[in-house]
């Protein structure tokens, strides 16, 4: 169907805070009023998405969540080849919830097979022990969360401390809450001519749409007053990245990353968020005349960052619109903009504490006998070996410091993710991906039958790390301005190695934005989910 741009208006969740117990259920919902409505999932009484969340550095909130789904709104997508993935996830779908970029107990962190069923609970405690940032939370169910994250399954959660207190007032003068601070969930969808969300009915290596959805509505728009706006971004999309900018050509103006403020605010033309990636972004409309129309437009191709000849036949390579801002009448009320964040929780911007051990660790295709993509894995290591084999995942040591390097042998971006601790990037580099894939794939893998391989096919897992120094090319390259700050999800561009200085506990260096040091089991992956959901997806421990 053929829907109208900027004739919906977008919803909009103020921050509120956490409940003491929380549904998870159906609902329906219309992405557009040119579509009929259908069933989605949403949490905390939404019929799509979440509530956002506001909560005050230091105090703990303990949310009791319930399982209330029914048959999942994507049941001819569910895919039983995908690790994890059974027939029952269609009329019985579990759920679990992970909080991105908090520094949560094991327990509490949504492991992967820590799911629940319909008409079961469970408990999460959230001591909120880290400074001020835009998280946000989402399912994360074992080979599911592509699709229950495009059924719904997401939404934002802000930690506040001195710097930025609930209701703004706050030393650095920025908006917090209504009316001024907004939330923006970006996803693409497609849909059927019914008006229902349409999916590919297998697992394919990445899902592109061709409708911008925001916080639930197709192409939306904003009515905005003559003022600063804050917004709160998150590309809560399967594989599709966004390189914003305004076409009135003023700038964005970031002031935060995933984990915080930044030291001092980066004023962008153009603002590029893979899945996963969040951005705190001011944008001053007090130079506007009233009725004027400003569209957040997107440039980033699909896949980031040259495209695919598929994907451009299909007409996903583009979206070019996202939504639109129309200026309200009334006199401007401009704001002064602060020229340096972070008066109470100074940056560190350079950990001085020296890595205890390095770790290089590769993104890697593994193809069938006829040369078609199986799975993009991480060390050539499939979840299912991992979380039988404690010698094939990462043990970090608890209050140690260590530094992981990303590399990337394929000529696509992904973002991959940590969970429990915010890093820094140190920089990236390229590498000369033929000669160290060689390399790689020659150090003698073992052979093992992937279990969602075509029948006969044998694949390798597991190689050994190899040392990417000899492969690389020019010089190391500092993070971009607005990467400079706390990070839990990276964009690792084709033939790069990204390097990061991650803190595995509140002990680890000077000077930490968060307060914990907790060892257990946790996960590292790639957040392009349909990526994800076939074993781009590994289990970590901290070790006491
Ligand atoms: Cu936003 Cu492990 O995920
Ligand atoms: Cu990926």
């Amino acid at each position: 169907p053929s829907l109208s741009k900027f004739t919906e208006s977008l919803p909009i969740s103020y921050p509120i805070s956490p409940p003491s117990t929380l549904d998870i259920a159906p609902g329906t919902h219309s992405f557009h009023s040119s579509l009929g409505s259908s069933t989605t999932w949403g949490y905390g009484g939404l019929s799509y998405l979440g509530p956002t969340f506001e909560v005050t550095r230091g105090t703990p909130v303990r949310i009791r969540a319930f399982n209330k789904l029914g048959t999942h709104p994507l049941a001819g997508s569910v895919d039983t080849n995908l690790h994890g993935v059974s027939a029952s996830d269609i009329t019985n779908p579990r759920t679990v919830i992970h909080l991105h970029g908090s520094n949560t107990e094991p327990d509490s962190d949504g492991y992967p097979e820590d799911t629940y069923l319909p008409g079961q609970s469970n408990v999460y405690n959230y001591n909120n022990n880290q400074e001020a940032g835009t998280l946000w939370y989402h399912d994360h169910s074992l080979g599911m969360t592509a699709l229950n994250l495009q059924a719904g399954l997401a939404g934002m959660y802000l930690i506040r401390d001195e710097d930025d207190p609930i209701g703004g007032n706050g030393p650095l003068g920025i908006p917090a809450g209504a009316p001024y601070e907004i939330p923006l969930v970006l996803q693409d969808h497609s849909f059927d001519s019914n008006g229902s969300m349409s999916f590919p009915t297998t697992w394919k290596t990445e899902v592109y749409a061709d409708v911008a959805v925001v916080n639930g509505k197709a192409w939306p728009n904003l009515n905005v007053d003559r003022t600063l706006y804050r917004f709160r971004i998150v590309n809560a999309s399967n594989s599709r990245f966004f390189r914003l900018k305004l076409s009135s050509n003023q700038q964005l103006i970031q002031i935060g990353s995933d984990g915080g403020l930044l030291n001092a605010p980066v004023y962008l033309s153009k603002l590029l968020l893979g899945p996963g990636e969040r951005a705190d972004v001011l944008i001053d409309f007090s130079q506007s005349l009233p009725g004027d129309k400003i569209v957040l437009q997107n440039d980033a191709a699909a896949p980031y960052p040259k495209g695919l000849a598929t994907v451009i036949a299909q007409g996903f390579f583009k979206m070019p619109e996202v939504m639109q801002f129309t200026v309200n009448q009334g006199a401007a009320v401009p704001k002064a903009i602060p020229t340096r964040l972070r008066v109470n929780n100074p940056l560190i911007t350079k950990i001085a504490t020296k890595p205890v051990k390095e770790r290089n660790l590769v993104l890697i295709d593994i193809l069938n006998s006829n040369f078609q993509v199986l799975a993009m894995i991480l060390n050539a290591v499939y979840w299912h070996e991992a979380a039988n084999h404690l010698e094939l995942r990462e043990q970090p040591q608890v209050d140690t410091v260590e530094q992981w390097n990303f590399i990337n042998l394929q000529p696509f971006a992904h973002t991959m993710h940590l969970h429990l601790v915010p890093f820094q990037i140190l920089n990236r580099q390229s590498i000369n991906d033929s000669a160290y894939s060689a390399a790689y794939r020659a150090t003698g893998p073992r052979k093992v039958l992937m279990h969602h391989a075509t029948p006969g096919d044998t694949v390798p897992y597991g190689y050994p790390p190899l040392d990417p120094t000899p492969y690389l090319k020019g010089l190391a390259k500092p993070p971009a301005a607005n990467e400079a700050g706390w990070k839990d999800t990276v964009v690792v561009n084709p033939f790069e190695v990204v390097r990061l200085i991650v803190p595995f506990g509140a002990k680890a260096t000077a000077n930490l934005p968060f307060g914990n040091s907790f060892t257990g089991r946790f996960v590292w992956h790639c957040h392009m989910l349909n990526h994800e959901d076939n074993d781009m997806m590994l289990p970590f421990d901290v070790l006491p």
